[in-house]
């Protein structure tokens, strides 16, 4: 192959912390990602609705033209997901029931492939349709086809490799192969063994992506796209099937590893898969061209210079989600500013397939260039579902972390806060917590600042949005409430609490929007398990099922005022006026401000009336 200059890690390193790594953002916000969804919800209308394009067949790439599809049966294709997950995020935001219907009846046909055990690809073909499906809906069947499937591609581990094994179908005599694209399969078993499946699933998939880490990833960052070994686990070769070169770099296999170790600290916290996930990056962002789109392979010569956007949009997707593991603001300002960097680049006319006949949302990606492995090529310089599928997710991120507040996240060492040390005695909360999804499984909990809060009992006071749909607080051994208060997705609840340290008890009050106060939960005592806690020094956002379940915004604490204190409780929070020139209006039946809390309770019952009639009706 021709002679490439690849610089070594250490000049990476150097160039990173000049600042290099990356070209600087150039102002994509969030008017540029609203005009991308929309265009792209424009696409996916059309294509979602067009009787030439069933739902048995997913479109898969166009190179102007009519969708090319993929048969939902295919066994080896590993694309049906992403048009499914396109769909589901088109519900996400409005959960209007015309997008859950085209997204359900994309989704269903995948089930067949839940028993397919003859690839690793279960997670592309799951995650984005059924994994999507089970998050926005909690709707059981979803996740039922969810274990089945990581059940199938559990079933690929080669305990003597300590790997999933790719692919039945391999043209070249491979033995045990495994590919860079795996890491991102294994997101799969990572969320199953936590919401039902076999908890060696996780160590499974950890192990998998530890042994990529150390086979897979060159020194210089870079990576070779499949290693294969032998069953005694010995390495037989050292592969880019996709790319241009054995020793060359294939630029949507490196951004599977950003992705796929970036996603695997999320499920584990290991450090390793961090370390792993920095080094794939910081070779990735070090090669990027000025458009911050690489081209099919970082190697190839000038003449077999094609771009692929694919890899760009997952790149730019995963590196938002790394910037918020960053352990310096510097390191997290270059991982963002380098995905802005990318959004920015495809969204704009080069890359936004808008004004042209393509049917997809991205322009110029590849699938699979000509290389010497497979001299034909296909889809060359193509709209991608894939691309498409991680444009969308990464203007998504964006839009989530434009919205501020804190997200919620799966792991513990992920989810908590600092509040400093100073929050002694008695103290007032307040906070707005807005589901993402619904029903979520998420607890928002408090732990003295020096616990190092490793699980639920380390927090020992607790707000919980609940599996079944309601809001409730840790009392004691157990969840308990008051009053039956249901949340709604992106509908914000405002919480506040009065918390007695020194009593070790604490009262919770939800205002549901547009309604009043609701006791929900009066003098609970502390977690008995928890341990010592004499400040509210760390506050911690816990989701179960996904990360990104709710988002906190507002979240104040502060000493109650000499009146509160008196009154043994906080003030009673006002409705938001109808406009805000409006003058404050004393809510009816609300006129006893300064109640002491049994009053409240009943006021707070009272409160809830409309919300038990309305449950009443739904039922
Ligand atoms: N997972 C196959 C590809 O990225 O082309």
């Amino acid at each position: 192959m021709a002679r490439r200059v690849i610089p070594t890690l250490r000049a990476w390193v150097l160039l990173g912390a000049l600042g290099a790594l990356a070209p600087p953002a150039r102002g994509f916000d969030e008017a540029a990602a609203d005009r991308a969804l929309a265009f792209a919800r424009r696409q996916l209308e059309h294509t979602a609705t067009d009787p030439a394009v069933p739902p048995t067949q997913s479109p898969k790439s166009s190179r102007g033209g009519p969708w090319k599809r993929v048969a939902n049966t295919d066994r080896v294709g590993w694309t049906q997901g992403f048009f499914p997950g396109l769909v589901w995020f088109m519900f996400e935001p409005g959960r209007e029931a015309v997008w859950r219907t085209r997204a359900d009846t994309w989704t269903r046909p995948l089930e067949v492939q839940k028993s397919n055990r003859e690839t690793h690809d279960l997670g592309f073909k799951f995650m984005p349709s059924y994994g999507h499906a089970y998050r926005l809906t909690g709707d059981p069947y979803y996740r039922d086809v969810l274990l089945e499937a990581a059940r199938s591609l559990a079933s690929r581990y080669h305990p003597e490799v300590g790997a999933i094994d790719c692919c039945d179908w391999n043209d070249p005599p491979w033995r045990v192969a495994t590919v860079t694209d795996t890491l991102v399969d294994l997101e799969l078993l990572f969320w199953a063994a936590r919401n039902g499946g076999e908890p060696a699933w996780n160590d499974l998939a950890l192990q998998h992506a530890l042994t990529a880490a150390r086979d897979m990833v060159r020194p210089d960052g870079g990576t070779w796209h499949v290693v294969d070994y032998d069953d005694t686990g010995r390495v037989r070769s050292k592969e880019t099937f996709q790319g241009y070169a054995d020793d060359s770099t294939w630029s949507r296999g490196q951004a599977w590893a950003v992705y796929g170790f970036t996603m695997a600290y999320r499920y584990t916290r290991d450090p390793r898969m961090l370390q792993a996930a920095r080094e794939v990056t910081d070779y990735y962002l070090a090669r990027l061209p000025a458009d911050a789109v690489p081209p099919w392979d970082f190697d190839a010569p000038p003449s077999q210079q094609q771009k692929d956007s694919s890899a760009a949009a997952i790149a730019a997707s995963a590196l938002q989600e790394l910037s918020t593991y960053a352990t310096s603001t510097a390191e997290a300002r270059r991982y963002r500013e380098a995905a802005l960097a990318m959004l920015d680049s495809l969204a704009s006319p080069a890359y936004l397939a808008e004004g042209t006949t393509n049917p997809g949302i991205l322009l110029h990606g590849t699938a699979f260039y000509r290389t010497r492995i497979k001299p034909s090529g296909d889809d060359i310089d193509a709209s991608l579902i894939y691309g498409d599928y991680y444009f969308v997710e990464a203007l998504g991120r964006f839009q989530r972390a434009a919205a501020g507040g804190w997200l919620s996240a799966l792991a513990f060492p992920g989810a908590p806060h600092a509040l400093g040390t100073s929050h002694t005695g008695v103290r007032v909360v307040d906070f707005d917590v807005t589901p993402l999804s619904q029903p979520i499984d998420g607890v928002i909990g408090y732990a003295d600042s020096a616990t190092v809060v490793t699980g639920y009992t380390d927090l020992a006071l607790a707000v919980r949005l609940n599996a079944e749909g309601l809001v409730d607080a840790r009392r004691g051994d157990a969840y308990g409430a008051l009053a039956a208060v249901p949340y709604t997705a992106h509908t914000p609840l405002h919480v506040r609490l009065w918390v007695d340290l020194p009593a070790r008890t604490y009262s919770v009050w939800v205002t549901p929007p547009g309604g009043a106060e609701v006791l929900l939960a009066e003098r609970f005592p502390f977690r008995a398990d928890a341990p010592p806690t004499d400040d509210l020094g760390q506050v911690a956002f816990k989701s179960e099922r996904f990360d990104e379940a709710y988002r906190v915004t507002s979240h104040t604490v502060r000493a109650p005022t000499p009146q509160e204190l008196l009154d043994g409780r906080p003030a009673t929070r006002q409705p938001a006026p109808p406009d805000a020139t409006a003058p404050l209006a004393e809510p009816p039946g609300r006129a006893g401000m300064g109640c002491q809390a049994g009053t409240g309770a009943l006021l707070g019952l009272l409160g809830l009336v409309p919300w038990l009639a309305r449950r009443r009706r739904a039922r």
